[in-house]
């Protein structure tokens, strides 16, 4: 299966200290921002993987991971997105690399205390729809909010509610099949200016093609002060991230 890395974006929540970097440059603990979900991919076995970047300093991924050979990787692969239009935006970029196969996308600025390796395998071998991720936080107003139904499944998502239904938040790991590309010229531009990915789930949902699994360990994303801070305290502290098992460049 490939794996897509959104590293995009302007970063706004974090002015000034992506006036002139990128966002996922950022030093979270004793690495880059990127390395994380970088390796949340790599540890899953995903080996194929495409960078989208875009915003500032896009070539600075390039420079800081060449061939991605740290991670025991042949070949990185990057593209640029060149209008932050949101994430569903990013991804019609992607279809070149994609085709028609199943693939999973994690958001640059994403950091899971753990290993999605469970989830991606259900997905290999029934790749079908699309599978979502979940985890709960103690403000899923900053989120995409499931609202689950009788049976515990899930019957809409919210992008951001002013009055969270669940204290789940959709985390930013997606896993699609072929039909986000009926899916993705059907959506239409949210009130922030953004193609929403929330958009693409409930799309998903309306099939009767989503599913999803509740993360049993810690996520955080890193795209506002706080939860930077949250993200280097949780990076500094995990005995899965503090120090990732990755090599040299040379
Ligand atoms: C985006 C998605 C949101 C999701 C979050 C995960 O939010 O729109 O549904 O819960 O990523 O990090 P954004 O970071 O664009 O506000």
């Amino acid at each position: 299966m490939k794996g897509v890395i959104l590293v995009g974006g302007l970063g706004t929540r974090l002015e000034p200290m992506t006036r002139i970097t990128n966002k996922h440059l950022l030093p979270v603990w004793r690495y880059p921002m990127v390395y994380y979900p970088l390796y949340t991919l790599v540890e899953a076995g995903i080996k194929d993987i495409l960078i989208v970047t875009g915003g500032n300093n896009p070539g600075g991924f390039l420079e800081l991971l060449h061939d991605g050979r740290e991670f025991g990787l042949e070949h990185l692969y990057y593209t640029y997105q060149s209008a932050p239009r949101g994430i569903a935006d990013a991804l019609r970029l992607v279809n070149h690399f994609i085709n028609e196969e199943p693939f999973v996308v994690v958001l640059g600025d994403n950091i899971v205390n753990g290993s999605i390796s469970p989830y991606v395998e259900t997905f290999r071998e029934e790749p079908l729809g699309a599978r979502i991720l979940l985890a709960e936080v103690p403000d899923p107003h900053r989120f995409g909010v499931p609202a689950f139904d009788e049976d515990a499944e899930i019957a809409e998502i919210i992008e951001k509610p002013a009055d969270p239904p669940t204290s789940y938040a959709v985390i930013g790991i997606y896993m699609y099949d072929r039909q986000i590309w009926e899916i993705l010229p059907t959506l239409e531009l949210s009130d922030r200016g953004q193609y929403e990915i929330t958009d693409v789930n409930n799309a998903y949902l309306e099939r009767g093609a989503l599913d999803y699994d509740i993360l049993p360990f810690e996520w955080t994303d890193a795209g506002t002060p706080e939860s930077l801070r949250h993200a280097v305290e949780l990076a500094r502290t995990s005995p899965f991230l503090s120090e990732l098992p990755i090599g040299t460049q040379d």
